[in-house]
């Protein structure tokens, strides 16, 4: 016996990888419902090799249903999840909405499983920002061996972290640079995307950071732990799938960059790619359609006692979002659910 599972934003980015990567992963699935907004009512959908229409999550009846895996945005999100999870159905939430609740898991697998067990309280758990997902992967190992004390990081973040609109606005805007009667103003982003990059992702905050900056810095205390000090810019680049990270972490204890190489080999969810030489190292573009946290230019940093230096790349619309909420899903699956 599988379970019932439904996909909210079947027709987004983060939707449409959530049903390829249950199939891939082949989740133990009994029936499956792709829902949308209204506007996408019958709008055909892939599982595998098979084709679902989507519907309206508006009149959709979660009695009997187990895990909804959510990806439409907090507006929609604060309506239609209570819902969702007063009628029994466990819901797995891309959006920021329910982050920062105490009475919400904020999960990452590979760091924090066992917290998938308090999801009882409001029968929500929180899939965390993509930017946060990827970092706090790499550096879990390296804490639970040399002790964090502070991470800089600087993102490199692809447009599709920001929805299909800025997809095609990447795009459009590209096109018009070398056909300029096809003139395209931004709509998704304040400056051009195209042959740019935007050190803006999300509003400002009172203190001059921006609130993708603030998520960085409060999920990774949620995640891993509270003592750790991050200082983030959050940048956004052209570049369609994949975000990379240049990340620099201070440790308490002394840990060379051998040994974090091979800590980092081993650890969940990373692959190292590491050569030292022209080309040794991944790009974002490398890393689309998978699942793996690359890791590269692994190196000390000699200008603190205790620090390293590292490059992170991953596929945000994969280890960011849809990935990760299908790890949680197998995770409450193994551990409180039990079916399948
Ligand atoms: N992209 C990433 O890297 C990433 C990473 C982590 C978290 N997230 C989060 O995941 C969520 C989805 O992101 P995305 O990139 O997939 O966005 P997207 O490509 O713009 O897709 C949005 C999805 O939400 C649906 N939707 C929007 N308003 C709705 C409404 N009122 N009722 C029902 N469905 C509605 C859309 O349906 P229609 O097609 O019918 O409009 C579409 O399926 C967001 O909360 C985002 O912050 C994204």
């Amino acid at each position: 016996m599988g379970y019932k599972v439904v996909v909210a934003g079947a027709t987004g980015n983060v939707g449409r990888e959530m049903l390829n990567i249950l199939a891939e992963r082949q989740f133990p699935v009994d029936e499956i419902a792709a829902l949308a907004s209204r506007r996408s009512l019958g709008t055909e959908v892939s599982f595998g090799d098979k084709t679902l229409k989507t519907q309206d999550l508006d009149t959709f009846d979660f009695s009997g249903w187990d895990i909804a895996l959510f990806a439409v945005g907090s507006g929609p999100t604060k309506e239609y999840a209570p819902k969702a999870a007063a009628a029994g159905c466990v819901v797995i939430d891309n959006s920021s909405l329910d982050r920062y609740d105490p009475d919400v898991p904020l999960v990452v697998p590979e760091c924090n499983p066992e917290a998938v067990e308090g999801y009882a309280k409001k029968n929500i758990i929180a899939n965390p920002n993509c930017s946060t997902a990827q970092m706090v992967v790499a550096l879990k190992p390296l804490h639970d061996r040399a002790k964090i004390k502070r991470v800089v990081v600087s993102t490199y973040q692809s447009v599709s972290g920001s929805g299909k609109e800025a997809i095609d606005e990447l795009w459009d805007q590209t096109k018009a640079i070398y056909n300029p009667t096809d003139d395209r103003e931004p709509k998704v982003y304040t400056k051009q995307i195209a042959f740019n990059v935007i050190p803006h992702i999300d509003v400002f905050m009172e203190d001059g950071s921006t609130k993708e900056e603030w998520k960085m810095v409060v999920e990774t205390k949620k995640i891993i732990d509270p003592a750790i000090k991050v200082s983030a810019t959050c940048v956004r680049v052209p570049v369609f799938v994949g975000h990379s990270e240049s990340i620099n972490i201070e440790f308490e204890d002394h840990l060379d960059e051998e040994e974090a190489r091979d800590i980092l080999r081993e650890a969940p969810g990373i692959m190292v790619i590491d050569k030292r030489e022209d080309g040794g190292y991944v790009t974002p573009i490398e890393c689309v359609g998978d699942y793996a946290t690359f890791i590269s230019r692994i190196r000390q940093d000699s200008t603190i006692d205790n620090g390293l230096n590292l490059w992170c790349v991953s596929d945000n619309l994969r280890k960011g979002a849809a990935l990760n909420a299908v790890q949680i899903a197998e995770t409450l699956g193994k551990r409180v659910l039990k079916k399948g």
